[in-house]
């Protein structure tokens, strides 16, 4: 029997506004489920610069932050969190490298190769570590339990 998503790792994804805003959205979460993702939650929001800038604090000062601030609140997104074995790093290896450029050349199945647009512009998210992958589902999820359950317990949150 398939592990209950409850005691599998989780990672924060998220469809970026150029993905959504060209209709992906849908596709996105597909590919996660056929690479054997759950989809645990998926919610469609719209974050302010201000939000935005504290999603990616670890980049600010960097020449890129402003441009990454208005792309990440230009447009809806779709806030994501996936369970599977090996989630965090699974999940970047499907994205593919951060520039969808370099994605192209080295990764061309991959989702940022498939969907992304440039450097700025490469349609996913996705945590890297155990420790901002906690951070970054609360920052979305304050409610969500991350703890694993006991499996039976009632604590689906489909
Ligand atoms: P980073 O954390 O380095 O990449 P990843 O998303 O693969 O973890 O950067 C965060 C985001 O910032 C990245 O997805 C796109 C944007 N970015 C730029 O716009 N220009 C850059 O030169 C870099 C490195 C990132
Ligand atoms: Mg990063």
């Amino acid at each position: 029997m398939a592990a209950a998503w409850t005691t599998l790792e989780k990672t924060y994804a998220m469809i970026k506004p150029d993905a959504v805003g060209a209709g992906n959205a849908e596709l996105i979460l597909r590919a996660a489920e056929d690479a054997g993702f759950i989809v645990v939650k998926a919610a469609r929001t719209t974050l302010s610069r201000e939000r935005a800038g504290e999603f990616y604090a670890e980049h600010r000062g960097k020449p890129f932050f402003p441009n990454l601030v208005s792309f990440m609140s230009s447009g809806p997104i779709v806030a994501v969190c996936l369970a599977k074995t090996n989630a965090i790093a699974d999940w970047r290896a499907l994205m593919g490298p951060t520039n969808t450029l370099v994605a192209r050349e080295e990764k061309p199945k991959s989702l940022r190769a498939l969907y992304g647009t440039d450097g700025t512009k490469n349609a996913t998210h996705g945590s890297d570590s155990l420790v901002s992958a906690s951070r970054e589902l609360k920052f979305f999820f304050p409610n969500m339990t991350l703890d694993p359950v006991p499996e039976g317990a009632e604590a689906r949150e489909f």
